[in-house]
């Protein structure tokens, strides 16, 4: 969701407004991907590098995060919808970690629409904790290190109960994964807007999926589509 400050500054108001535009932006595009049949909606909320930026920018962060669980949370979950907060959770104050797992208890059996919200998250933490689970695992001899293989590590991330992103948008014109699902994107298509996340709208969106079905997805191989009819067919023999 990438823009929200330069749009407030370019509109000449503060970082925070671009912030607060981008809270009702997310609203609209959960709206438009559950109309769209999207399963799986997953946003880069906060970084484990935002810790990094002024305090107060900081802080505010965090407190919109808590008014918004507090105002949406009831509707959310009307909408069937399931929350998943993504990343490490620790550092937060109790009182907003509470928040997270609430909204994710109350939203728990909700199976029409995920949406996970990425917060203090680092892909390349997310691949150190596996790492480190999988080495105590090995240590312990609950596996042993020949077992660890893709499945294994992918059922050890953040994200092992979701398959791997269609599609990454990326707002702003950056050209950068910045730390973003680096284990998860290996074979996502990426579409990348110069539009900045205040101003993404449901027409924009529409841009980017049409985009998107217009790629040939081959995960390394040829042709997805032969491939895809050529071993359906060997399975049958
Ligand atoms: C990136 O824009 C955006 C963020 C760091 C925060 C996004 C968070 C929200 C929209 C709140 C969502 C709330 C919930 C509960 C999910 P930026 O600040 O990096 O913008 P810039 O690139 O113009 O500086």
């Amino acid at each position: 969701m990438d823009g929200n400050g330069r749009w407030g500054v370019n509109k000449g108001l503060t970082r925070s407004h671009g912030h607060n535009k981008g809270v009702s932006v997310l609203k609209n595009i959960i709206k438009v991907s559950k109309k769209l049949g999207v399963k799986v909606l997953t946003v880069y909320a906060f970084s484990t590098e935002n810790w990094t930026r002024p305090l107060e920018e900081v802080k505010f962060l965090l407190n919109l995060f808590e008014k918004v669980l507090e105002k949406e949370i009831d509707e959310l979950n009307k909408e069937l919808i399931r929350i998943k907060f993504i990343g490490d959770l620790s550092p937060f104050s109790e009182d907003l970690r509470k928040k997270f797992i609430e909204a994710e208890n109350i939203t728990h059996y909700n199976d029409q629409f995920t949406l996970n919200i990425c917060t203090n998250y680092g892909g390349r933490q997310e691949l150190v904790k596996v790492a480190k689970e999988l080495s105590r695992k090995s240590i312990s001899g609950e596996i042993k290190p020949d077992q660890i293989n893709e499945e294994m590590f992918e059922s050890h991330l953040l994200t092992c109960d979701f398959q791997d992103p269609d599609l990454l948008i990326r707002t702003s014109g950056e050209k950068r994964i910045s730390n973003f699902l680096l284990w998860q994107l290996a074979y996502s298509e990426i579409y990348i807007t110069d539009v900045l996340w205040p101003e993404f709208d449901e027409n924009e969106f529409y841009k980017a999926i049409i985009d998107y079905q217009s790629r040939n997805r081959r995960f390394g191989g040829i042709k997805s589509v032969s491939n895809q009819s050529l071993k359906s067919s060997l399975s049958y023999r």
